[in-house]
């Protein structure tokens, strides 16, 4: 395989900026900047994330079978800075009814509970069924927008 037109081909598939919250098992809060989030199902309403291996945000999800993806919108840049930067204090979080961290002025949040766990490739896909969702204000920011890549 020509790896340029892998890397160049595999970059056009095109994502938005989230955060992945979740709770360890003494219950703090863990967010990870996060692209790889598709639907895979509308009944029931499904979602999958693609999770790196060696994350907390794995770790977590193994334990707790849950997370929740927090849509950024719009101007949040600065969020994504100081989340890839690991300034987590900069960033402002509120809990989901089941007790999830997600940021304060998403444009939405959905609270997923996992049914399973894809366990090959680096990244492991967390299938998940949609349990909650609420709806802010803004639009998607798509990961364009901060000119970052993650895939190739
Ligand atoms: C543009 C961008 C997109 C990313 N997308 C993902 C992703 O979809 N899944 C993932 O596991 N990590 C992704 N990461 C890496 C995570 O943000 C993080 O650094 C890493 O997975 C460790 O997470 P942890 O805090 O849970 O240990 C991305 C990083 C960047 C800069």
């Amino acid at each position: 395989m020509d790896k340029k037109a892998k890397k160049r081909v595999l970059q056009m598939i095109p994502y938005g900026a989230y955060v992945v919250g979740t709770k360890t098992n003494e219950g703090a809060e863990h967010l990870m900047f996060g692209t790889w989030l598709m639907q895979t199902s509308f009944k029931p309403p499904l979602v999958a994330f693609a999770l790196s291996e060696d994350s907390r945000t794995l770790a977590n999800v193994r334990e707790s079978k849950s997370f929740a993806v927090s849509v950024l919108a719009d101007g949040m840049e600065g969020v994504a800075e100081s989340l890839v930067d690991g300034s987590f204090k900069k960033v402002k979080t509120e809990r989901t009814p089941s007790g999830l961290p997600v940021l304060v002025g998403a444009a939405g949040w959905i609270d997923c509970h996992v049914l399973e766990i894809s366990e090959k490739g680096d990244h492991r896909i967390a299938l998940a069924e949609v349990v909650d969702v609420a709806s802010g204000p803004g639009k998607l920011m798509p990961l364009d927008a901060l000119k970052w890549h993650y895939g190739g």
